[in-house]
């Protein structure tokens, strides 16, 4: 349910910014009898993905863990789309190039700031928030057994032997949360990485 919101937001996004991209360039290089028809042609798209984006967005805010250090980065990005939305009414309405540029700079602004908040949060992916984030092993046996078995010489799927392992914990740390080769990036937050890190560092590693 989740990721399927996440990805139809982010589907709904790019072809927002697409949209607006197309609107700006034609309105900027002065071709504005074209600008009308391709608006005109597009109008019930634009409705259908701007409520999308919306009905999207709310959704996920609702799905997001407050109090963390980088809350205030989503607000900054929900005041600027919102704000973006009657800059760029007025912008095209009046043919301001100005206004116009403003708005779509405003929306991939937002946008870029909204993929620093999550991954900072590490919040675009699906985290069990079920396990305490600190322990490690609760957290290391619902993520990390299935390949390396509890004592970590499992070695399913071609998984290394942890107990042989001489990584540093920044460097196990690192591996949990992108992955590598046939290993797949954990669905962790930086918490729970760091946690499961120092599991394997002090418990599986050279045991
Ligand atoms: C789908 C199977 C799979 C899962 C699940 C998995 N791993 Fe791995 N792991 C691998 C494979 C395969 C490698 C070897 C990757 C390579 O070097 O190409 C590996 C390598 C590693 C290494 C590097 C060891 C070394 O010294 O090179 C560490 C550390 C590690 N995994 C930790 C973890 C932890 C912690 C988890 C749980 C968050 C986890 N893995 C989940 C398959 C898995």
């Amino acid at each position: 349910m989740y990721k399927g919101f996440l990805h139809t937001h982010y589907l709904v996004v790019s072809l927002f910014l697409l949209l607006y991209v197309i609107k700006t360039v034609l309105l900027l290089s002065n071709k504005t009898d074209l600008l009308k028809t391709f608006s005109k042609k597009t109008r019930l798209f634009e409705i259908i993905i701007s409520f999308l984006f919306l009905l999207t967005g709310i959704y996920l805010m609702t799905q997001i863990p407050y109090g963390g250090k980088y809350d205030y980065m989503l607000w900054i990005k929900l005041v600027m789309i919102f704000a973006s939305i009657p800059i760029a009414v007025i912008g095209f309405r009046k043919n301001n190039k100005t206004l116009a540029a403003l708005s779509l700079l405003m929306i991939t602004g937002s946008f870029g700031l909204g993929e620093v908040y999550h991954k900072k949060k590490g919040i675009a992916k699906e985290v069990d928030t079920t396990i305490a984030a600190n322990d490690g092993k609760a957290l290391y046996e619902a993520n990390c057994n299935l390949c390396h078995g509890a004592d970590g010489k499992l070695g399913m799927s071609g998984a290394k032997d942890l107990t042989a392992s001489v990584m540093d914990l920044a460097a196990i740390k690192e591996i949990i949360i992108h992955g590598k080769g046939a290993m797949p990036a954990a669905q962790v937050n930086e918490e729970q990485a760091t946690a499961i890190a120092a599991y394997v560092n002090d418990q599986i590693k050279g045991h």
